[in-house]
């Protein structure tokens, strides 16, 4: 199967407690459709960091999934050490990539529901129960995110008019969120609605999620697509052919600063300059209730031969061609934060969140520790 053909579905559990996961492996992708079957979380763990599976929502649920293999080399422990051994996991996975909230968030999750299952009755609790909660916990996470999507993207449709181009950045697309996508589940609601939506997709240098994963969902979807170079995104502002940008989000802070993958502050700067709206789509399991603004996101610093290329190609740069003379001095941080009032509006499933931010967040906020306290 190809990767032309093939289903682009990132991430699925096979089985119960004792099952395992697969994972699309995204880092061959347009042209090889690879899956990894991972039977253990340290399989989980090098394909989060690898970026097999990346994109904030869906490195929450394999994280989750992840929790359930780490569990699976504790059946018989006393449910104390049961406990310990999952906060560990869970400690591991968090440390997996610093920057997407949505990862220790389902860390989290899978931490409370274990814990909270044993509030009453811990000792009598098995661990085969608690095996059986966490597996159903990591299911609601995959579950909650494919319906979020579903709704960003029918309130989103209604930001895009017929005729209207379209420019986003990195993967916001179903590979990144186990769902329909943010970003790109818009894109695709308006385009199923029958608005003439023309797209301008950024390569994404220097892992190229862009030229790799964003055209080939969208060409997949049906949807016009031109594939541009970061540097020209400027260029075709000024020539009048985008009406809005789009891009998903890997944490969101209280104020609405928005951490998302490098380049995209420099794409709302200019958006600003073209006067263009430039939305952030996301579920509000990007936003982080704990930081007040976008100074406290951790943000990721990656390996400089992602920058350089290698002369094996067998490093983490894709093209195994080494484009930096040997010793290059690299800086490559991975994320950006663009400050909120750069923002014109943030796409969640439950509704378009208006700035100030820090107001329409604080209510969404609270709305949501309401529906599901347990949660929060
Ligand atoms: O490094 P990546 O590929 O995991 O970065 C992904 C992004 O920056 C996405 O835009 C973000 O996670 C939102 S995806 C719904």
């Amino acid at each position: 199967m190809d990767a032309e053909t093939g289903s682009l579905n990132p991430v699925e559990w096979v089985g119960e407690e004792d099952g395992f996961l697969k994972i699309l492996d995204q880092t061959r992708l347009p042209h090889v459709h690879e899956i990894l079957e991972c039977r253990h979380m340290d399989a989980v763990w090098d394909a989060i960091r690898s970026l097999s599976i990346r994109g904030a929502p869906a490195i929450g649920v394999a994280g989750a999934y992840g929790v359930v293999l780490g569990v699976q080399a504790a059946p018989d422990r006393p449910v104390a050490a049961f406990l310990d051994h999952l906060h560990q996991v869970a400690d591991r996975f968090r440390a997996c990539r610093p920057t997407a909230v949505n990862l220790p968030a389902s860390m989290d999750r899978m931490e409370a529901v274990a814990r909270g299952a044993g509030t009453d009755s811990t000792e009598a609790l098995s661990t085969g129960a608690l095996r059986s909660r966490l597996l159903l916990e990591a299911r609601r996470i995959h579950e909650e995110e494919q319906a979020a999507c579903r709704a960003m993207a029918r309130h989103g449709a209604s930001l895009i008019e017929d005729g209207h181009g379209v420019l986003t950045h990195c993967n916001a697309g179903g590979l990144a969120t186990a769902g329909m996508g943010t970003a790109l589940g818009v894109v695709i609601e308006a385009h199923e609605q029958g608005k003439r939506i023309h797209v301008f997709a950024d390569e994404t240098r220097p892992l190229l999620q862009g030229a790799r994963l964003t055209v080939l969902e969208l060409m997949r979807a049906g949807v016009d697509v031109t594939l541009i170079c970061d540097s020209a995104a400027a260029r075709v502002m000024h020539e009048g052919r985008v009406n809005a940008v789009l891009v998903g989000a890997d944490r969101i802070a209280g104020n609405g600063d928005t951490a998302n993958k490098i380049g995209t502050y420099s794409l709302a700067l200019a958006a600003h300059a073209h006067e263009i709206p430039f939305y952030v789509v996301a579920p509000t399991s990007t936003i982080d209730p704990d930081l007040e603004s976008g100074q406290g996101i951790p943000i990721e610093v990656r390996d400089p031969e992602e920058v350089t290329g290698t002369e094996s190609g067998t490093g983490s740069g894709f093209m195994g061609i080494r484009t930096a003379p040997e010793g290059a001095r690299v800086y490559n941080p991975a994320f950006d934060v663009t400050p909120w009032r750069y923002i014109r509006a943030i796409v969640t499933e439950k509704g378009i969140l208006q700035p100030p931010f820090e107001d329409s967040i604080r209510r969404i906020l609270r709305a949501l520790r309401v529906e599901a306290p347990e949660h929060t």
